[in-house]
């Protein structure tokens, strides 16, 4: 009878146990590149931005442990090979979507803006740079992104004779304005987050390029974690959840 109870006892505690530490909690990884606020940056050591709150929702509505793996971006893609892995701060592209499955968009009218310094370009009417400006330049892109893929195809067309430069990280490739490249190419927010508080940098809008909307990234028929994100995220977007991480997080990265 004591045998038995303490047996009773024990499978309690052990149920209990595992249920308290988490330690059948399955792992959600989540691949990114923190070179990208507010979306991704990283402060004290540490990985923060609007993606990573998404994914932290993701991970604890699904009870999974959330790991974030700050990779090349262009490894993204072919690091969602596994059920449990998502790609952070990408832009939704038909290319893309023939190698991962793409979420409904969280962000939309992204567009592409020039990095320059201050007075190196003139802005139209609308205040925005036309491509024409662009053309014959050293045009410093993140590898792999939007911008690369776009003026790599463009280089005989929009972007006649543009050199494209392509790095790593954004926030270095700044640094390089007017030396290996003459501009940088990034999408609106992050530019426009990258010049703040930097004295002589400009970001303005090129004119006349689509718009593009950012959504996360799945393992191709991945649908059980697709579906699950997709009611989540419109969740976080009715609720008007990730215009706030959005703020938030654009005052805590401004010193970048
Ligand atoms: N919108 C661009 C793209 O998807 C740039 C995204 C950069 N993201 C990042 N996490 N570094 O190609």
């Amino acid at each position: 009878m004591r045998k038995t109870l303490s047996a009773l006892l024990a499978i309690v505690f052990l149920i209990g146990g595992v249920f308290l530490c988490g330690c059948n909690q399955k792992t959600l990884y989540a691949y990114t590149e923190s070179g990208f606020p507010p979306f991704e940056y990283i402060q004290d050591s540490k990985i923060h931005g609007v993606d990573i709150e998404i994914a932290k929702t993701v991970a604890s509505e699904m009870n999974m442990r959330l790991v974030v793996k700050d990779i090349e971006f262009s490894s993204i893609a072919k690091g969602i090979k596994q059920d449990n892995a998502i790609g952070l701060g990408m832009s939704i592209s038909e290319e893309r979507a023939k190698k991962v499955d793409f979420s409904i968009p969280y962000v939309k009218d992204v567009f592409q803006y020039v990095i320059f310094e201050e007075g190196a370009l003139e802005t139209d009417q609308d205040d925005m740079v036309p491509i024409e400006e662009l053309r014959g330049k050293k045009l410093g892109v993140q590898k792999g992104s939007s911008a690369d893929t776009l003026i790599t195809k463009e280089k005989d067309g929009l972007f006649q004779d543009a050199k494209v430069r392509r790095y790593e990280n954004i926030l270095t490739a700044t640094q390089d304005i007017g030396h290996s490249n003459d501009y940088i190419v990034i999408d609106s927010l992050s530019a426009l987050q990258i010049t703040d508080n930097k004295v002589g940098l400009e970001a303005k809008r090129i004119k006349g390029l689509p718009s593009e909307s950012y959504g996360i990234a799945v393992k191709k028929g991945n649908t059980k974690l697709l579906t699950n994100i997709n009611n989540i995220v419109s969740r976080l977007i009715e609720e008007e959840q990730i215009q706030k991480w959005i703020e938030i997080h654009s005052t805590t990265s401004q010193d970048l």
